[in-house]
């Protein structure tokens, strides 16, 4: 069933919940993701930086690895939902490495983000144009 205005709502105040807890030193931009699972639960994340700049995890990408280890039917529709947050820019669409993991877990799933002009959303099915697959 589709989500509400309000869990829509709920679930981008646990973003923002969570992007209090990124760790970003170095580039200032503090990330949160909130990800309604296929289990009914919210599972968050944050960016985790690093001194060596390119080990850099995503919000995105944190979130998924904390589901998973709740949830383990289904996976490839683990993603219901999942709403991203930042402090900075003032919008914040998921990078194509994120696009490409939420594309395996996320069937059906929907990306909602914060927009210059409000709240966008995208279809995860949709997300990365020819995606990697094996
Ligand atoms: N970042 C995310 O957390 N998600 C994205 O989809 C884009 C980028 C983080 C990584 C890095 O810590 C900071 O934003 C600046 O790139």
């Amino acid at each position: 069933k589709p989500l509400t205005k309000q869990d829509i709502t709920e679930l981008r105040d646990h973003a923002i919940k969570a992007s209090n807890q990124a760790y970003a030193p170095y580039s200032g931009i503090h990330v949160g993701a909130a990800l309604l699972a296929s289990d009914g639960n919210i599972y968050l994340g944050c960016n985790v930086e690093n001194a060596s700049y390119g080990l850099t995890i995503c919000a995105e990408r944190s979130a998924v690895s904390a589901a998973m280890q709740a949830i383990s039917s289904k996976r490839d529709q683990m993603v219901r939902a999942i709403y991203i947050v930042n402090n900075k820019v003032p919008e914040i669409p998921p990078c194509g490495a994120c696009r490409q993991v939420l594309f395996e877990f996320g069937k059906g799933g929907i990306v909602y983000f914060d927009g210059k002009k409000g709240m966008k959303k995208m279809l995860i099915d949709k997300i990365l144009p020819q995606a990697f697959r094996l």
